[in-house]
This record gives structure tokens, C-alpha cells and sequence, in this order.
């Protein structure tokens, strides 16, 4: 957690605006001025976030099918989830003793439902995001905020179930916060910087409610979340897909959010890389931990919200402006990415005998990076068959370690190539013991030690070896991984997982993480009631039970970037 000691209350530099008219008139936009193929959305307007073309930024449609019949292994199987896709409505059956669908379903879930509905915050009346934790027994923290990313899976949860409106009500009230004026000391952050918590701050006295959020002027180390901003749009691109309500992006407020987070990752800088320059600790690792630069996280979830904003983003004149910029930034992100960030086999062995101090264009060692360098671990942990995104690449340094976020992401937004995605998975497969063990999933493998971990996290106690972000293993990331599982038609690997998450995280009071090589141990400062970790764990479930779901939260592959990009002529994928 990021401020131990900061009572955000008492902050002088965030005004606590006491928001009383209501956020949005709901007024119908007049589409057909702003497409140039209006019949798309008169049809079916739901459809039309879906499958614009980054070249050719068409709408295009299918027939409803029944989820029945899809065979999970296919390689076609995300192509036939895309057509069966429909918008919800239907509830997964979930809060219910008996799924509707005949499934039986696991004890635990019932519980679920009740502790995530029991995270509910409310403002004015109105249900506007889910609490972090309800742990009373530690110290609050700003664990009793919501935040941006942790809300991500309780949204999920309560879009399969058929309750869009808590959904719609964060997606506006953070979007209002997005427009207070954010400071750090006397210097004035970025208009579209989102928050990375909010708080409902009751008055018994004037019997009256007020938002407070924090934009990283509370947080340690004071690191503005730059994924706050990606996980809001694809946070709305999941609402809109999953309802068919393209109304709520449309307004102009929230097409005007999104201009705002894009303007500041789009910016023309000194830039010589596509990837988004980034502080230490400005996404879920939250802490320093050496994913300064251009970490994976950052990278992967820059990719998936400019492929959802191309989705959502009006083509008005402001908005064709912005359309353009994410084209070729797509195409260039693309191909840095998978042609630097990937490594496997074959690569590894490349980079092993990397010439160095290479000049000019020609080169293929295009970043200087050693060979000494290379680690000593990642020679055994690559397996024979399978690769992943590394950590983070720069000017002579190469991040090997292994994180799982980035990489989930890097499948659902199809960054990832689908042979790369069928390799991270191959990869999960054979390293399963190291990045699943006794409880899923690692957010980062392997853990820093002595030395390293002393210059790299600067000493810091919460982030000792296996524990944490260094090497801890985060009940959350299970949606994310059974979501990147069904998108490769590898559900059996879900099963597996949260097979062993269900034998004890009830049992154990649903923890944020849990510690050690095979995170066998409930985290040394692990809070209890983790929201995100209840809510992993439901959508997880439900995605299982109806791979239609799926469709929220992935894009199919833009056959437009490919083909597959090369860095050198060994390099095959
Ligand atoms: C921790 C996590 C961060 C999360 C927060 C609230 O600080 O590192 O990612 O958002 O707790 O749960």
C-alpha cells in the first residue's frame, strides 16, 4: 500500500468539492453526423464497438449464436466467441444457491457475492465502487478507498451478473474527479491524470457527503497511476460491450475523458521508442521495485485502452484527430513490442551471443544490451517450448523477470501475436510450479534478494524476497489468467488454478497476497476481506461457466498489424 502515513483527509492540495448537480445529461447523441456508415449503429448499436478496423475502421456485425456447441480447445474459438458475444442482460446465476445454467456452483462463490457485496461504497445513495478491503483488524491505510484498478474486477463481476448501473456510476463519478485540479507542492499535474483512489467522506454534523481522491500527491514516492487512466477506457469499453448502451461513451463528457488521458500518453516528446516512458511504481506494483522506464504492465495496458478508445472515440473532428495518432501508434507499439519485449528460446540464445557496441542502423543488438547481463535464472526457467514479454526494455538494460499482469494483458488485447499467446500459455504450463505453486498466480517472477533487492527496491521491508510485489502471489490475478485462458482455448488451465484457490482462500479470509517460493504462507502484511481478490476469484468462475463473457474484456487480433515482425533474420516465431 502507498501511504501509510498520509491521512488524505486532511490534504490541503485536493479540493474537496462537494458535487451536487448531477453529472451528465443523458441526452441521445446524433450518431449519424458522426459515421460515416450510420446504418451500423441504427441496426445494432452494441455491435459497434467491437470490430473497428485500426486501418479501416469498420463496423462490422454478427448473428447471435448460443454459447453452446463452442469447443474450447479450437484454435477458432475466439473467433466463434466474437460472433456469439451478445449483450448482457442475463445474469450468470451466480448470487443464486443454483446456477441457472445447471452448474452447480462451488460454495465459495455464494460467499463471494456477499463480500463483494459487502464492499459496496455509496455516495449520495448510489452505489460508485467497491471498498479495497474490509480488514478492521490492520490499520486502514487507504485501504478503505476505492481504487481505480481494484474496481476493475468488481465491475467485471457485476457486468456478468446483469448490474451495469454501480459500473456507469464509477465510470462518471471518476471522470468528474479527472477534471479537479490536481497538485503536487506548486506543481500542476496533467489534466487527464485519473485517480488512483477515491474516498466518500461522511459529515455527521452537516449531514452531507464529499468526495476526496488521491492522484498520487498522497501516495509514497508521490507517483501519479498511470494505468488509472488505461483501466477507466477499458473499463468502458467493457461496459458499453457488455449492455449495448453506447450512450454512456458517447456523451460528450466521457469522449472528452478519454481525449484528455490520451493527449497525455500521446504527446510528441524526445521520444525514440513507442512505449510509454514511465516513474517507478506507477501501476499495481505500486512501490519501487525497477519497473521504472518502460515497464510490461504499463506497456500492455497503453496497447489494450488505444485499441479500446480507437473502439469508443467518436470520429467528430476532435476525435479523428486522436483516431489517427492511435493508428500509428498501434502499428509502431506493436511492432517495438513484439519484436524487443518477446523472448523465448531462440531468442534468449541470440542475446546470448549478442555482439556488443554495435553503430548505425545495421545493427542488431539495437540496444547495447550485454550478455553478461543476462541473469543467471532465466537460462532454466525458459523451457524448450514457450516465451513471454520481459519486464521492461531500455538503453542497455533488459528486465528478464516474468510478469503476469502485462503478459495477461499483452493475450487479451492481442498485442500479443497468437503464436506468442499459445507460448506465454506453454510457458505457464511448464513453469506452473513456480508461477501457480500453492496458490496463483505470481505477480513477478523470480523474487530479488540481498544485494539486489537493497539497491533495487531501496531496503524496502514490505518488499522482501517471495513476499509481495517481489515474487508474491496474488489471488487477483486469477481473472486475468483464466480470461487469457479462455482466449487461447486452454480453460483446463484455469480449472487447475482456481481449483487450488478455492481449497483455502475462504479459509483463509480472501488475502490480498500471499508469501514464499510457492506462496504457501498468507502475506506478512496481507490485508484480509481483499475485494480484488474476491472478485478475481467470481469473475474467474464466471468466465469459466460462459466464455461469452470473455468478450468484455478481450479484442481479436487486427489482422491489419501483422505480419509478424522480425529483429533478426535467426529470430522465427
Ligand atoms: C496495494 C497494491 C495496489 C492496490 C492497493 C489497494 O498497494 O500494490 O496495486 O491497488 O494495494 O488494494
Amino acid at each position: 500500500m502507498s501511504t501509510p502515513d498520509v491521512d488524505v483527509n486532511h490534504n490541503k492540495n485536493i479540493k474537496t468539492e462537494d458535487i451536487l448537480c448531477p453529472l451528465v445529461e443523458y441526452e441521445e447523441c446524433d450518431f449519424s453526423k458522426l459515421l460515416e456508415k450510420p446504418r451500423l449503429l441504427n441496426i445494432d448499436r452494441q455491435r459497434s464497438l467491437d470490430e473497428r478496423s485500426l486501418s479501416e475502421l469498420s463496423i462490422g456485425m454478427s448473428p447471435r449464436h448460443s454459447t453452446k456447441g463452442v469447443d474450447l480447445n479450437s484454435s477458432r474459438f475466439f473467433e466463434q466467441l466474437e460472433s456469439i458475444c451478445s449483450p448482457v442482460g442475463r445474469r450468470s446465476g451466480f448470487s443464486t444457491p443454483r446456477s441457472q445454467t445447471g452448474f452447480d456452483p462451488h460454495p465459495m462463490v455464494a460467499e463471494a457475492w456477499e463480500a463483494l457485496r459487502r464492499s459496496l461504497v455509496y455516495f449520495r445513495g448510489q452505489p460508485v465502487g467497491t471498498i479495497a478491503a474490509l480488514d478492521n483488524t490492520e490499520e486502514n491505510l487507504n485501504y478503505d478507498q476505492v481504487f481505480v484498478r481494484d474496481f476493475v474486477p468488481s465491475a467485471l463481476a457485476f457486468l456478468m451478473n446483469g448490474e451495469p448501473e454501480i459500473v456507469k456510476n464509477f465510470i462518471l463519478k471518476t471522470l468528474r474527479l479527472q477534471s479537479w485540479e490536481k497538485k503536487i507542492d506548486r506543481f500542476q499535474l496533467g489534466e487527464g491524470v485519473m485517480p488512483a483512489s477515491f474516498k466518500v467522506l461522511h459529515d455527521p454534523v452537516r449531514n452531507s457527503e464529499t468526495l476526496i481522491a488521491d492522484f498520487g500527491e498522497s501516495a509514497i514516492g508521490r507517483v501519479a497511476p498511470v494505468d488509472s487512466g488505461f483501466w477507466w477506457i477499458i473499463l468502458l469499453r467493457a461496459y458499453t460491450k457488455s449492455t449495448g448502451d453506447t450512450s454512456l461513451a458517447e456523451l460528450p463528457e466521457c469522449q472528452k475523458g478519454m481525449r484528455l488521458i490520451l493527449s497525455l500518453c500521446l504527446s510528441e516528446g524526445f521520444d525514440t521508442f513507442p512505449t510509454l516512458l514511465c516513474a517507478d511504481g506507477c501501476c499495481m506494483i505500486d512501490r519501487r521495485m525497477g519497473v521504472y522506464g518502460y515497464p510490461i504492465e504499463i506497456q500492455a495496458l497503453f496497447f489494450m485502452a488505444l485499441r479500446c478508445a480507437l473502439l469508443l472515440l467518436k470520429q467528430d473532428d476532435e476525435g479523428k484527430e486522436f483516431i489517427e495518432r492511435i493508428v500509428k501508434r498501434l502499428h509502431a507499439l506493436s511492432y517495438h513490442m513484439r519484436s524487443y519485449f518477446w523472448l523465448d528460446l531462440k531468442q534468449l540464445n541470440d542475446i546470448y551471443r549478442y555482439k556488443t557496441e554495435e553503430y548505425s542502423h545495421t545493427a542488431v543488438n539495437k540496444f547495447n544490451v550485454m550478455p553478461d547481463s543476462l541473469p543467471e535464472w532465466v537460462f532454466d526457467f525458459m523451457p524448450l517450448r514457450g516465451g513471454y514479454f520481459i519486464g521492461n526494455v531500455s538503453p542497455a538494460r533488459m528486465d528478464f523477470r516474468w510478469f503476469c499482469l502485462g503478459n495477461c494483458i499483452a493475450i487479451l488485447s492481442s498485442l500479443a501475436t497468437p503464436e506468442q499467446s499459445t507460448a506465454i500459455m506453454d510457458l505457464i504450463e511448464s513453469r506452473w510450479e513456480e508461477l501457480v505453486g500453492e496458490m496463483p498466480l505470481k505477480v513477478c517472477y523470480p523474487a530479488m534478494e540481498t544485494h539486489e533487492w537493497r539497491i533495487i527496491t531501496g531496503c524496502d521491508p514490505k518488499n522482501t524476497r517471495w513476499s509481495y510485489h517481489n515474487g508474491g502471489s496474488w489471488p487477483v490475478l486469477l481473472w486475468l489468467l483464466t480470461a487469457a485462458c479462455v482466449k487461447t482455448g486452454r480453460p483446463q488451465i484455469a480449472r487447475r488454478a482456481i481449483e487450488i484457490a478455492e481449497a483455502r482462500l475462504l479459509k483463509d479470509h480472501w488475502p490480498e497476497y500471499y508469501d514464499g517460493k510457492l506462496g504457501r504462507y498468507i502475506g506478512k502484511q496481507s490485508r484480509k476481506a481483499q475485494t480484488w481478490s474476491v472478485a478475481g476469484y467470481l469473475v474467474a468462475k464466471m468466465m469459466l461457466e460462459d466464455p461469452s463473457h470473455l468478450g468484455m474484456i478481450a479484442i481479436e487480433e487486427d489482422k491489419q498489424m501483422k505480419p509478424v515482425l522480425r529483429r533478426s533474420n535467426s529470430w522465427t516465431l
